[in-house]
């Protein structure tokens, strides 16, 4: 399917978004790239076929001034790529509401904020909504509870905003990446450090601790990481496929074991959910629904 509407990238400075917006360019479309800062907006805005607006997904009236920056560029919006993301990692036990609110008002609240803004010239174009989910939206690894909470949320929105565009035609995806090279981590330790400082509690020091000390490690670990070109490729599927899939799981060959630990975890879920249930509901039959899903999706 070939596209002339543009197609808006939120969070395009680094990473995944960064990524997307240079292979749309590159293959022609036309992208409205969203940055926070001066520096990434005039990076963005020398590359084809780019056009970059400041958005801060927190703030109102960015979004307000972005749907009037669509509106003032009269080829209204055939794609919404939901991409920006902050990371955090803390000990559940010792977060607090602000805390969740830093993560929840990037990760959830902003793109609902951006996406009701610009819902009619999606209804109207029938066209495409990607969210950048993340496997911690499907499992919870430890001390990552705030980031898994944000992402579990951001699949709930994605699975309502899916079933209520059905009769408008716009078709919504998720996407799971597993571990990809970005700036995420980066990011987040300069908010960790500042926390840890600003720590007046010894309760789950230890923890707190250890989880700064493997700071620098996962910096390092997530420099060798493969580049997010998988991913940009789920995106771009997600965006032109004329029959995109509701979600699209992508993980590195190089994480077979998270693959399989992220599958695994569903069935414990199911097995959890079949076990002692008062519906006379056998092995058996779970293995018939199990072979009529599969060949259902
Ligand atoms: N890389 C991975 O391994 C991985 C895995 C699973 C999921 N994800 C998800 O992928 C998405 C992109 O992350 P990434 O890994 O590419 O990390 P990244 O390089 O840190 O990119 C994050 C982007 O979000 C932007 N952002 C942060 N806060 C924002 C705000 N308040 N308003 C607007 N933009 C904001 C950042 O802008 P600034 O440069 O201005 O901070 C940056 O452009 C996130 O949703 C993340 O959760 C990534």
């Amino acid at each position: 399917m070939t596209q002339t509407k543009p197609i808006l990238v939120t969070g395009a400075s680094s990473g995944i978004g960064k990524l997307v917006t240079e292979v749309l360019s590159q293959k022609g479309h036309l992208v409205y790239a969203c940055a926070r800062k001066k520096v990434d907006i005039t990076m963005l805005n020398k590359m084809e076929n780019v056009t970059s607006f400041q958005l801060d997904v927190t703030n109102p009236l960015d979004v307000q001034e972005v749907v009037t920056r669509v509106k003032q560029e009269g080829k209204g919006l055939f794609g919404l790529v939901n991409n920006a993301g902050v990371g955090d990692s803390w000990p559940i036990l010792a977060t607090s509401e602000e805390m969740l609110h830093r993560v929840f008002n990037v990760n959830v609240y902003g793109h609902l904020r951006v996406t009701n803004a610009l819902i009619s010239f999606l209804i109207e174009s029938q066209g495409r909504i990607v969210n950048i989910s993340s496997v911690s939206g499907l499992i919870t690894p430890t001390f990552l509870g705030t980031y898994s909470m944000s992402k579990h949320a951001l699949e709930a929105w994605s699975n309502a905003l899916s079933l209520e565009l059905e009769n408008y035609n716009v078709k919504v995806s998720i996407i799971e990446p597993g571990n990809y090279k970005s700036n995420i981590v980066n990011a987040a330790v300069p908010v960790l450090l500042k926390r840890f400082q600003e720590t007046t509690t010894n309760l789950f020091q230890k923890e707190i601790e250890s989880i700064l000390s493997q700071d620098e490690e996962a910096i390092n670990r997530r420099e060798k990481l493969p580049s997010p070109v998988e991913v940009v490729d789920a995106v771009l599927d997600a965006l032109f496929n004329e029959h995109p899939k509701p979600r699209y799981l992508v993980i590195s060959q190089l994480e077979t074991d998270l693959f399989l630990s992220v599958l695994k975890y569903q069935f414990v879920k199911i097995s959890q959910l079949f076990k002692d249930n008062t519906h006379e509901f056998t092995l058996k039959d779970l293995r018939n629904l199990l072979d009529e899903v599969i060949n259902e999706n």
